[in-house]
Formats: structure tokens, C-alpha cells, sequence
């Protein structure tokens, strides 16, 4: 796995060629995400790649970062988009993606909401039987047919912590195979409302086994096989996200967006479907750190504590769930600086207010930049202002291809506020 951000002989950290130091000194002081486009475009187009010959729709599940330049970044690449809320929805729209490619999910989404993505044509997953009765609602409101899918789920173990598990059968999400039959004959009473195109699972999140994807693969197609067999006319298969990365930084080799989706060709091939694909996680966490100043160490009893000024706030995954994302400080420690084990906390008023735990790391110097990696997914979507703590800016790192100031066209790369 490449890695955007990389220490370099000179033992700074750098995006793509740009020290974060200098990020560190060109903008506001005070902790905030650095993101690299070009890494968003890799990302991209690994999944491109990892898709060709199969149709398919890449749908960007928005949940992971909603920033609205990535959005749009992330449209003009082709994607499509996986919505959550009407908020969702909204955003996805002002950002120009093609409704048409767009998923609406959830357990709970609210009639009003369903009403606009029946006005704009987006998929939309039925998740319960109330949720089927709201669909209809909100077809007729619309006065348009609703393109449905059944989010079937297969219980399978995700083999994830438990809050990011999603598709096991004492879940809160989708239908059991055994009210399947109840749903489609639902379905087909409501002919002037709904269209069933296709199924949908999503078994989870961080998943690195891909033999997980294919269990529950193979499991759809059975029920897609039986869908068919009752006269519909269905050709979606809608595979969820869930593909994790590599957030110990250790080299050890995950499965990549292709070996996902090899695992499923053959099985997408032999029904003649088209392959959806919801991935937010593997799209945009590796194109992101989330840069903080050290305030301060200190010992008490036998730890040993950084403390920055970034917090559970602003990234909260290690506090929520016990997520390891790789520590590392962004220039090189004072050259009288011993490496002991540390825990990286911030200053918000609970001891739950950490970013990392028992971590070898140089003592740094007081002010000196500290960055947590893979911090592009689930990190500034899910900030707070806890502590009335500010929700961090964001910058980007891109390539311009004419250098306005030399007059040149050398390549260049320039810090772009994102909000
Ligand atoms: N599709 C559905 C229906 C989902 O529920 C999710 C994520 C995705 C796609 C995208 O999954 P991904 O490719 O990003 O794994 N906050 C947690 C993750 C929650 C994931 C929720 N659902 C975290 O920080 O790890």
C-alpha cells in the first residue's frame, strides 16, 4: 500500500511533496485536516480499474466525508453517491452528482426525504416493512415510480467490532431471507409505485477478509436466482462498502479494491448483473491526516502523555470504538529526545479524550507538528464541538500544471481551504 503522506531523509513528513510543516506555518494555528487530491484520484481510479468490464456504478458512500469540494471532486471522477439522511441527499445534489446513480439507505429515512429522492429518480433500499409502506407513500406524493431494491440481511460475519457489523441477522438493517417472500409479494401489489430492480447487502465496515465479500456474494445471487424465478425482472446487485485499509501502517498486504472485486466477477458475470459498490472507507481515509500542535508532556504515575490540541472532538474513532489510526510527529524531535511509550491525548475534559495509545514516539518538542493518519473517513463527518472546541478547517494538497508565479509548467502543488 502507497502511503501519501511519507517521512522523507530529512525527517519531515510530507503530502505529496509539500512539508506539513510548511502547511503548518501557512495557515491558521490550529489543529485541521490535510488532505491529498491527487491520493482521492488514485483511489478512484484503482476502483476503475479493479471494474472494468463489469457495469457498474461506483456510489460514494457520503457518510465517510461529506466535504463538499471532495464531493464534487469525486463526481467530476464518475462516481456515483450512497446517501443516508436528506441532508445526504441534498448535498449530493447540489454537488451535481446524477441522481440516477444515487442509493438511498437507511432504517429509519423520514417520508419527506423519500419524497424528494422519488421526485429525482435515486435508487432507494427497502430496509423494513414500514419503510416499504413509506416508499409507496412517498411514490404517490411524488406522482414517479420508485426504482427499489431489498436490503437483504445474509448474517454473515463481518468479523469487525461489533458497532461497525452491519449484516448480521440480529442486526437493526435490512430483511431477513425469511420475510423475503412477504416482501415481494408486497412489492408486486403496488405495481404503479414500485420497480424492483435489485438486492442489497452490506455486511459491514473495515472488512480485510475478501472471502467475506464472496460468502455474501454468493448468498445474494441465490436470492437474486429465486427473485427471478418469481417473474421479476431484477439486474442490480448492490454489494454494500465495507473494504478496509491499512491503518496500522505495518505492510502488512490487504486485499485492494481488486481482489474485491475479482472475488464477485464471476458471480455478477454469470446472472448478467450490474454490480453496485458502496465504498467509503477505502475511497477516502488514506488521503488524509489530521494535523495538531503538541501543547505539552507530561508524566503521571507510570504514564507518559503528548498532549495536543486536537481531541476526541475532532476525531473521535479511537475513543468510540478503539480504532488504531498510526501516530507520527511531523518533524524531526530535538536531538537530545528519548523515544518512550506515550499516549497522545487531547485537552477536552475526560479520559476518554485520546488519539492513541502506548505509542513509541520521540519526546517532541513543545509547538512541534504530531499528525494522525488515515483520518480522510469517518473523522471530520463525525467531529463535534465538544468542549466548545471549534470543527477543524480543511485544506487540500493538488497539482496545478502551470506555476503562475514562475511563468513556468512545472508542476506544483498548492493548499486549497476546502470549506
Ligand atoms: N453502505 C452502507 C449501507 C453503509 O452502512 C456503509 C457504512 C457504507 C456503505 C460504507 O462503508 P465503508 O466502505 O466506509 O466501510 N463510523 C465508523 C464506520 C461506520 C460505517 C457505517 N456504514 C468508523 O469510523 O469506523
Amino acid at each position: 500500500f502507497d502511503h501519501c503522506f511519507t517521512k522523507q531523509d530529512d525527517g519531515y513528513l510530507y503530502c505529496e511533496g509539500l512539508k506539513v510543516q510548511d502547511v503548518m506555518e501557512a495557515v491558521e494555528k490550529r489543529p485541521f485536516y490535510l488532505y491529498s487530491k491527487p491520493q482521492i484520484t488514485r483511489n478512484v481510479e484503482a476502483y476503475k480499474d479493479a471494474l472494468e468490464g463489469l457495469n457498474s456504478i461506483i456510489g460514494y458512500a457520503i457518510k465517510a466525508n461529506n466535504n463538499f469540494v471532495i464531493l464534487k471532486h469525486l463526481r467530476e471522477l464518475g462516481c456515483g453517491a450512497v446517501l443516508v439522511s436528506g441532508n445526504e441527499l441534498r448535498l449530493a445534489l447540489a454537488a451535481g452528482f446524477d441522481p440516477t446513480r444515487c442509493v438511498f439507505n437507511g432504517n429509519g429515512k423520514l417520508l419527506e426525504d423519500l419524497v424528494l429522492a422519488a421526485q429525482e429518480g435515486v435508487f432507494v433500499n427497502i430496509d423494513s416493512e414500514f419503510d416499504l409502506d413509506n416508499i409507496v407513500s412517498a411514490a404517490r406524493i411524488a406522482g414517479k415510480k420508485v426504482n427499489v431494491l431489498l436490503r437483504i440481511n445474509p448474517d454473515v460475519d463481518p468479523q469487525v467490532h461489533p458497532y461497525v457489523a452491519t449484516g448480521n441477522k440480529n442486526s437493526k438493517f435490512g430483511i431477513r431471507n425469511e420475510k423475503l417472500q412477504w416482501f415481494l409479494d408486497a412489492v408486486k401489489s403496488y405495481p404503479d409505485e414500485l420497480k424492483l430492480v435489485g438486492a442489497h447487502c452490506h455486511l459491514g465496515s473495515t472488512i480485510t477478509k475478501v472471502d467475506i465479500f464472496r460468502d455474501a456474494a454468493a448468498i445474494m445471487v441465490k436470492f437474486i436466482d429465486e427473485i427471478r424465478a418469481q417473474g421479476f425482472d431484477i439486474s442490480y446487485l448492490n454489494i454494500g462498502g465495507g473494504l478496509g485499509i491499512d491503518y496500522y501502517h505495518t505492510g502488512t498486504v490487504l486485499p485492494t479494491p481488486r481482489d474485491l472485486i475479482d472475488t464477485v466477477r464471476e458471480l455478477v458475470k454469470s446472472r448478467n448483473l450490474n454490480l453496485i459498490i458502496e465504498p467509503g472507507r477505502s475511497l477516502i481515509a488514506n488521503t488524509c491526516c489530521f494535523v495538531n500542535r503538541v501543547t505539552g508532556v507530561k508524566t503521571n504515575g507510570t504514564k507518559n502523555f503528548i498532549v495536543i490540541d486536537g481531541s476526541m472532538a475532532e476525531l473521535i474513532r479511537p475513543s468510540l470504538y478503539d480504532a488504531y489510526q498510526h501516530i507520527e510527529l511531523v518533524s524531526p524531535p530535538p536531538s537530545d529526545s528519548a523515544v518512550s511509550t506515550f499516549d497522545v491525548v487531547g485537552p477536552v475534559c475526560e479520559s476518554a479524550d485520546f488519539l492513541g495509545k502506548n505509542r513509541e514516539l520521540p519526546a517532541p518538542a513543545r509547538g512541534s507538528g504530531l499528525v494522525v493518519h488515515d483520518a480522510g473517513a469517518y473523522c471530520m463527518s463525525m467531529a463535534s464541538t465538544y468542549n466548545l472546541k471549534m470543527r477543524p478547517p480543511e485544506y487540500w494538497v493538488c497539482f496545478l500544471d502551470f506555476d503562475f508565479c514562475s511563468q513556468t509548467n512545472k508542476f506544483q502543488f498548492v493548499i486549497i481551504k476546502t470549506f
